[in-house]
């Protein structure tokens, strides 16, 4: 065993034996970040405070909800709205933040196609980070089950139905398309087995999910570090030496803290000022009027759409016949997965500055808002026409991706 001395402070006695001080150091002190970056770097921090306030309101809610398809709508409803001290808070800030955390993944998510920050060597951050967009999705999707009302049933019939469309032989031969839809259901339709497995899923597996791909996701920016708005790249051992001799204007990076740290802090204020008059002015942006309405399997709701940050990949399915629907739909789901491996250009700078890729980039947010408005909007005549040619574009766009970034020259 070490040699332990008689330590002198709480501190050194726990340096002997964590080695806090090089933690320290390793992790913040000295954990070194480009000077050349906006507040567009702050959102990561943002992202993990939401999934934060997520677990915290998450576990408050969890003391009054029942996982019981009798019972369920009311413990949401009656219990925690009206019976339980500041329950209806708890309630709010869980339903905005689930809502708010979608609009910042995908600033966060556009600000590192923007940037060019999934290219070399950075890739298993973007993976890592289109994993926890998977995750989260999943994780929205099973908490939106858990009230029982008529969104919560329909919206689970209909997503769980999307598993028909899987052949005996994608299944892997074991089950026919019809048992597959039931055995994830765990009934004919949605029901206790249901309602049961999705309570699951979101109160403990989705979310220890999410916290080992977030170990993996900051584990996988350690080596390349962050990008930085002009996609320079250089010597973070010199730029590190400098800081440390006192050179800090001439060198290129600053400490995470307490120097980053604090830009962040002042990010997440405004952010948190933002959030907060969202949970007491806007709630209801992120609540389905029609889910107030107890689950009825009766009863088919006159439109079903989902939650806003699903409508663009809900688009995409729509305006196709089934079988070709999903395939467009499954393709939606891996286009993003893709762009390190899609993009074929080694330039990292922000897109502006880059060939033809400035205006993939445009056309393609242009796109994906087209397509969010038409999922909301019911499937019918002109709307029907513009979904179909918005679904065809992203298709498109992700297909000549690699044409697009080939021959690219900086500008
Ligand atoms: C809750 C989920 C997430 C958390 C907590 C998170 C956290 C972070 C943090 C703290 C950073 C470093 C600072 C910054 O650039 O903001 C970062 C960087 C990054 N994240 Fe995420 N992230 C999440 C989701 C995602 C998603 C969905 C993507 C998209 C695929 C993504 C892609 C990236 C990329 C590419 C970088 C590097 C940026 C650069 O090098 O400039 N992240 N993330």
């Amino acid at each position: 065993m070490a040699h332990f001395e008689k330590a002198s402070s709480i501190t050194e006695w726990l340096d002997q034996r964590l080695a806090i001080t090089t933690v320290k150091k390793v992790m913040a002190l000295e954990y070194w970040i480009p000077k050349n970056i906006n507040f567009l770097w702050a959102m990561g921090m943002v992202l993990a405070f939401t999934f934060a306030l997520l677990t915290i309101s998450g576990i408050f809610l969890l003391m009054y909800y029942q996982p019981n398809v009798d019972t369920a709508f009311d413990s949401v409803n009656y219990t925690i709205m009206s019976e339980v001290g500041f329950g209806w808070l708890w309630r709010h800030i869980h339903g905005v933040a689930a809502s708010v955390v979608f609009l910042i993944i995908y600033i966060h998510m556009f600000t590192g196609i923007y940037y060019g920050s999934y290219k070399k060597g950075r890739e298993m951050i973007w993976l890592s980070g289109m994993l926890l967009f998977v995750v989260f999705s999943a994780e929205a999707f099973s908490g939106y089950m858990l009230p029982w009302g008529q969104m919560s049933y329909w919206a689970g019939m209909v997503i769980t139905n999307l598993f028909e469309g899987f052949s005996p032989d994608i299944a892997g031969g074991i089950m026919n398309a019809p048992g597959l839809v039931e055995w994830i259901r765990g009934d004919y339709v949605p029901g206790q087995a249901f309602l049961s497995r999705f309570f699951m899923l979101h109160v403990l597996l989705l979310p220890l999910v999410i916290i080992g791909l977030i170990g993996l996701h900051f584990a996988a920016l350690r080596i390349p570090h962050v990008n930085n708005q002009d996609g320079e790249e250089f010597d973070y051992h010199e730029a590190a030496k400098l800081y440390k001799e006192g050179k800090t204007k001439e060198s290129k990076v600053i400490p995470f803290q307490p120097v980053f740290l604090s830009k962040d802090v002042f990010v997440l204020g405004v952010y948190l000022i933002f959030f907060f008059y969202l949970v007491f002015y806007h709630f209801n942006f992120a609540m389905d009027p029609v889910n107030f309405d107890p689950a009825d399997g009766l009863k088919t709701p006159a439109h079903i759409y989902p939650e806003w940050y699903f409508l663009w990949s809900y688009e995409i399915l729509r305006p196709f016949p089934k079988d070709p629907g999903l395939i467009a739909f499954g393709f939606a789901q891996v286009a993003f997965f893709l762009l390190p491996f899609l993009d074929k250009s080694d330039t990292v700078a922000p897109a502006n500055r880059r060939g033809l890729f400035k205006y993939w980039f445009w056309i393609m947010i242009v796109d994906m808002i087209v397509l969010t408005v038409m999922g909301k909007l019911p499937p019918q005549g002109i709307w029907n026409h513009i979904g179909l040619v918005a679904a065809v574009v992203f298709i498109a766009l992700f297909v000549s991706l690699p044409w697009v970034t080939k021959n690219e020259n900086r500008a």
